[in-house]
């Protein structure tokens, strides 16, 4: 049945690839297991989740699996007691997985730590005292401004365990946007480092924190994590260093209880608004929505060694970069600084050194790592790797095609994973053993439902391209926005009433196999980052020379897209180079370095509808003819 990894049956780039044999008789599920999953999540989603949910420890069971009386206010398993950190940590010290390494992490200038689950259980107690001793409680958020270092998933768990709610802020957002972020999830703590490597450079995020909290009154505490050991300020009676305290503390610790539908963790997003929301997630549903989609999609083994090689401030990192792989009880790399330091091959002398299995990346990365020839993945030894992933933003058949070949040597099925910050989990990915279409993240995963609609709801033909969205509660969903039920409601659920719209454009074809195209709202996807347009404009109007501004994505071969702002000044005022370069200089000092962006065109007025909002679909197509800089 499965003769040969490959089938030319179409021509160019539309080939299937068949599941390899290997991959076939390895695989936690097979082929008709995977089908009859898929029949059973059809007609029985919530059986299927609460069978997923038994595979799982909890400290009581649920009275009911999901709740839909206070729709879209979904709660699932109702009445549990759970903590997932019991999952991804408690339970292993019980097992010979104990003295397991759980996370192998490399610093950019090539220093090395590895943890076992033992050790990483007692830090993470030490740290959870230390987090009640400056008064913690539970529900109580703490902020963490860290980079991909152990102490960042180390502060995530303690957290956790205390039954206090997580925020990550990733490190590459500036001073402002770490301040509005802080403001936002009402944090009294937070910790961050002295700085870390990035390209060579030290990046010295204490300053950075220091600047945000001129005007952060709420954070009474920061506790700095020593990585450079440079020179910093330490404020007397805020700042207080990590290394102190973990050293007189207790490396154990009780866990709390947690409500199944407890929050467990804030992460911020762009949307379509000018301010970024916060999304929530709590402990039951996620920890069973992320363990299965992990355990079947990234097929883990007892011996794997994995790299899930994003920001472990993102969704991705949180989900399959922290908790799935340490509640598989698995083997985790973590990397600090940029994939192209020292040279373009960092990452695969990474994969040699370590003996990777699986690796999982972005398309910006996959693309940016092919301009620099096919020559360098075959200076090392690649023969560990058996899975590849993909997550972010679309990837090209071209770019699918160079991973396939260059990286998995056409031994690896690559798994493209669509989902969002507000999903938690992975909703649509190829499993190892499903057809592969290059270019396609493939089917929802079983027990969830998925379409591609046109404006009232009703399914697109196969080809047609229309909305994407859910059709059933998930498990791992995000419960609300912080402070702002209603907005959830809004954004959310009622475009397409009684369905979650997911704000992206995409097709299935007559397989059932889904194209997403990108986001069909104001929101862009650089580098595989979500910026909001909103935001964007919302910074160039409060310069002075502004009058009006719109910001539209436009495409780029490296980043997948850019932004491109359309400006309209104030009357009098002459455009120049030198404002284009203040206005850039302003979105990367309110947004942070991942809101590039690359174009500025002044324009005498904007295209509006009659009820006044700007056709951002017509800036796209349009040329402009007025001054342009790049
Ligand atoms: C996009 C990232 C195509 C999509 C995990 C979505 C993708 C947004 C894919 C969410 C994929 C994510 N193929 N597009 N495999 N994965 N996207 O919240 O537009 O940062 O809505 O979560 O990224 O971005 P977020």
């Amino acid at each position: 049945m499965f003769g040969g990894n490959l089938t030319d049956q179409d021509k160019g780039l539309e080939r299937i690839f068949r599941p390899l044999p290997q991959t076939v008789i390895q695989a936690n599920i097979s082929p008709t297991e995977y089908e009859a999953a898929m029949k059973r999540g059809e007609i029985d989603f919530e059986g299927f989740w609460e069978e997923a949910a038994e595979e799982l420890d909890w400290f009581k069971k649920w009275d009911k699996v999901l709740d839909r009386s206070g729709a879209p206010f979904y709660r699932w398993f109702v009445g549990a007691k759970c903590n997932i950190v019991y999952n991804a940590l408690d339970r292993h010290i019980e097992t010979r997985i104990k003295n397991k390494v759980a996370i192998i992490w490399e610093g950019e200038p090539g220093d090395m730590r590895k943890l076992t689950y033992y050790e990483l259980y007692r830090k993470v107690n030490k740290f959870a005292n230390v987090l009640t001793s400056l008064d913690v409680k539970k529900g109580d958020t703490v902020a963490i401004y860290l980079p991909n270092i152990p102490e960042t998933a180390i502060a995530m768990l303690a957290t956790a365990k205390i039954g206090g709610v997580h925020n990550v802020i990733f490190t590459g957002f500036s001073a402002m946007a770490l301040r509005d972020r802080l403001k936002d999830a009402d944090a009294r703590v937070l910790v961050t480092a002295d700085g870390f490597y990035r390209n060579g450079k030290v990046v010295n995020l204490k300053a950075i924190v220091d600047e945000a909290l001129e005007e952060c009154p709420g954070v009474e505490t920061v506790v700095v994590v020593k990585r450079i050991a440079s020179d910093i300020d330490m404020i007397d009676g805020r700042d207080l260093w990590y290394h102190e305290l973990v050293d007189v503390e207790s490396p154990e610790v009780e866990i709390e209880v947690m409500d199944s539908e407890d929050p467990l963790f804030i992460v911020h997003t762009s949307g379509t608004t000018d301010r970024p929301k916060g999304v929530v997630h709590v402990h039951g549903s996620y920890m069973v929505g992320v363990y299965k989609t992990f355990q079947w999609i990234f097929d883990i083994k007892e011996t794997d060694i994995y790299w899930c090689a994003v920001d472990i401030g993102w969704i991705t990192g949180h989900s399959y970069g922290v908790y799935a792989p340490l509640m598989a009880g698995a083997t985790t790399v973590m990397y600090e600084g940029h994939v192209l330091y020292p040279k373009a091959d960092r990452m695969w002398s990474m994969v040699e050194k370590y003996g990777i299995n699986i690796l999982y990346t972005s398309p910006t990365i996959i693309r940016m790592l092919r301009r620099f020839g096919s020559h360098l993945p075959l200076r090392w030894d690649l023969g560990t790797l058996r899975l590849l992933g993909s997550v972010g933003e679309p990837i090209s058949p071209e770019a699918w095609l160079w991973y396939y070949k260059n990286v998995g040597k056409e031994n690896c099925p690559i798994v493209d994973t669509w989902f969002q910050t507000e999903t938690g989990m992975i909703m649509i990915s190829p499993l190892p053993v499903s057809l592969l279409k290059p270019g396609s993240v493939g089917k929802p995963f079983p027990g969830v439902l998925m379409d591609v609609v046109d404006t009232h709801a009703k399914s697109k033909k196969p080809g047609e391209e229309g909305f994407l969205i859910v059709k059933n509660p998930w498990p791992a969903m995000f419960t609300t926005l912080y402070k702002d039920p209603q907005r959830y409601r809004e954004i959310y659920w009622e475009k397409f009433p009684g369905y979650y719209y997911t704000g992206d454009m995409a097709k299935k074809d007559a397989d059932g196999y889904i194209f997403v195209r990108g986001r069909a709202d104001e929101v862009l996807n650089i580098g595989g980052q979500r910026v909001g347009a909103l935001e964007m404009e919302r910074a160039l109007r409060d310069h002075k020379a502004v009058e009006e501004a719109a910001v539209v994505g436009i495409p780029d071969r490296i980043k997948g897209e850019v932004a491109k702002a359309f400006v309209v000044l104030k009357k009098g005022i002459e455009d120049s180079d030198d404002l284009i370069n203040e206005l850039k200089n302003k979105i990367r000092h309110e947004l942070g370095s991942i809101a590039i962006l690359k174009t500025v065109e002044f324009v005498e007025s904007l295209p509006k509808t009659s009820s006044g909002e700007i056709m951002r679909h017509v800036l796209k197509t349009s040329q402009g003819s007025s001054k342009e800089a790049e």
